[in-house]
């Protein structure tokens, strides 16, 4: 059993939907274009999932947010697909790859053969077993990576309203959820290792604007430890965890979010990887010249930093999906991928963007006891990143212009003083 196709998309998420329109504008045919995705759904805007999907009225739900609203561009339902001959192979896992014959085999026996393939297989959550901890799968634990989880949590939030939960991991996750389970009036703590959230972006006085407002919200910080084990009843329900601290907290629920590993598995021997994803080339090519990689998954050379990264932000799947699409289809006039790093988030009525790479000495800008503010990080006499809260759309896109330019800054003192004029003004 067996079908053929021209171009393959491995995965079903952000990136896939994003190629797939890409695909349309330039120019693909009936029939030659395949997506397959374990999901059973169409590619969504997986960032709903914390956000809009866990609001206690009028909550998110599809088909509202399927790609590629999230750019503003147009949404692809499953009719979308039908009407440009795209065809949706879902709720299929493919279960192997074969590099060389080109060819892929589907969980139910399928050899699905292509000419060109785009690996977007994205990330999965990591699981508190990794670190030794057993018991995650009870049913009031919950991961957040898809929308079978994303249902299952709003489920067990209905069912705890007025109780307590406990969020394990102070990043991405563990602040949007966090937020979103006291909308909906749950008594929440978030257990880190780290001394202060978001640790791998955040600094100290950033960090500590927000876990003030979250703290004014009720919010427990319990950081510096870890979960030991967890307390379940008679019929396997979680109650409460055990810290390393020798401390416990009671828990309604349990939310995970410690971090992901990119689905690379099928590929491992067969193709070359870097930093824990697949190494792509700056026109997103991996090391078979037939096959492309994106979004989560992908190593890609950050030209502005001159070295390459993997990055596990929606902006950076969109990208580079529409890129390796061009490259693909216009292989002769398409320019590198110059990509500008840009992270963000939205918690309670808070909303910020970071643009570049959070190297080097920071310089506070605005007002921090008031609704906006921000840093510049300079290494080594360049501006290298800018983080802003509260921005409008104007000084979120002169950050972004001006980051991306790299200028010099000779003097630290200057900067601080013209803040968010300095942007501004260039
Ligand atoms: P993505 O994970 O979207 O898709 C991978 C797809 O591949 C899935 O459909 C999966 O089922 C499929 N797949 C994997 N292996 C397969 C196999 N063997 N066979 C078949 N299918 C397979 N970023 C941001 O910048 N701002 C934000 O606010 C948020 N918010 C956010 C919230 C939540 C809850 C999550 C989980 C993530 C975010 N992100 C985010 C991160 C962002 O969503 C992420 O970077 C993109 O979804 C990455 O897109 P990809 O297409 O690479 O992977
Ligand atoms: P993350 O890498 O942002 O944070 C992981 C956190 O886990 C760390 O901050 C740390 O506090 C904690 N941690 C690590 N090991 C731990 C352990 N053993 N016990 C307890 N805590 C531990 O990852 P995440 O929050 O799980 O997010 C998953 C993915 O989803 C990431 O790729 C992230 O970029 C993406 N995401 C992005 C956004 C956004 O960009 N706004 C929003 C949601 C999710």
């Amino acid at each position: 059993m067996g079908r053929a196709f021209v171009y393959v998309i491995l995965g079903g998420g952000v990136a896939a939907g994003y190629a797939a329109l890409e695909f349309t504008k330039k120019g693909v045919s009936n029939g030659e274009l395949c997506i397959i995705s374990e999901e059973s759904v169409a590619p969504y805007e997986r960032p709903a999932l914390s956000k809009g999907f866990l609001l206690p009225e009028a909550p998110a739900r599809l088909p509202a947010f399927h790609t590629c609203v999230g750019a503003n561009e147009e949404r692809l339902t499953p009719k979308w697909y039908k009407e440009h001959g795209i065809e949706l192979i879902l709720g299929t896992r493919v279960k192997s790859a074969d590099i060389r014959r080109k060819t892929l085999l589907t969980a139910a026996g399928e050899t699905i053969s292509y000419k060109f393939l785009i690996i977007a297989t994205g990330a999965r959550a990591l699981k508190l077993e990794e670190f030794g901890v057993s018991g995650s799968d009870a049913e009031n634990v919950c991961y957040l990576r898809d929308l079978a989880d994303a249902t299952r949590l709003a489920d067990v939030m209905q069912t705890s309203t007025g109780g307590n939960a406990v969020v394990i991991g102070g990043g991405y996750i563990g602040m949007e959820v966090a937020a979103s389970l006291v909308i909906n009036k749950i008594n929440v703590s978030m257990v880190f290792p780290e001394p202060h959230c978001m640790g791998r972006l955040f600094t100290p006085k950033i960090a500590s604007y927000y876990e003030e407002f979250y703290k004014s919200k009720g919010v427990n910080f319990v950081k510096g430890t870890v979960l030991s084990s967890f307390v379940f009843d008679p019929e396997g329900k979680v109650t409460g965890v055990d810290l390393k601290d020798g401390s416990s907290l009671p828990a309604d629920l349990v939310v995970v979010g410690i971090g992901i590993r990119p689905n690379t598995g099928l590929f491992e021997g067969q193709l070359t990887l870097e930093k824990g994803g697949i190494k792509v080339n700056s026109l997103l090519q991996t090391s078979n010249s037939s096959v492309y990689a994106v979004g989560d998954v992908a190593s890609f050379p950050v030209k502005i930093f001159g070295e390459s990264r993997r990055l596990e932000h929606v902006d950076a799947a969109r990208k580079s999906a529409r890129h390796a699409v061009a490259a693909i289809m216009e292989p002769d006039t398409t320019p590198e991928f110059d990509y500008l790093p840009f992270f963000y988030s939205r918690v309670f009525s808070f909303s910020w963007q970071f643009y570049g790479d959070n190297l080097g000495e920071v310089i506070y800008f605005g007002d921090f006891s008031g609704t906006s503010f921000g840093a510049y990080w300079v290494h080594k006499g360049h501006l290298v990143g800018s983080f802003l809260e509260g921005g409008s759309k104007e000084e979120y896109e002169a950050i972004a212009r001006v980051t991306r330019l790299k200028p010099a800054i000779d003097d630290l003192s200057e900067l601080e003083r013209q803040g968010l004029g300095f942007v501004v003004g260039l």
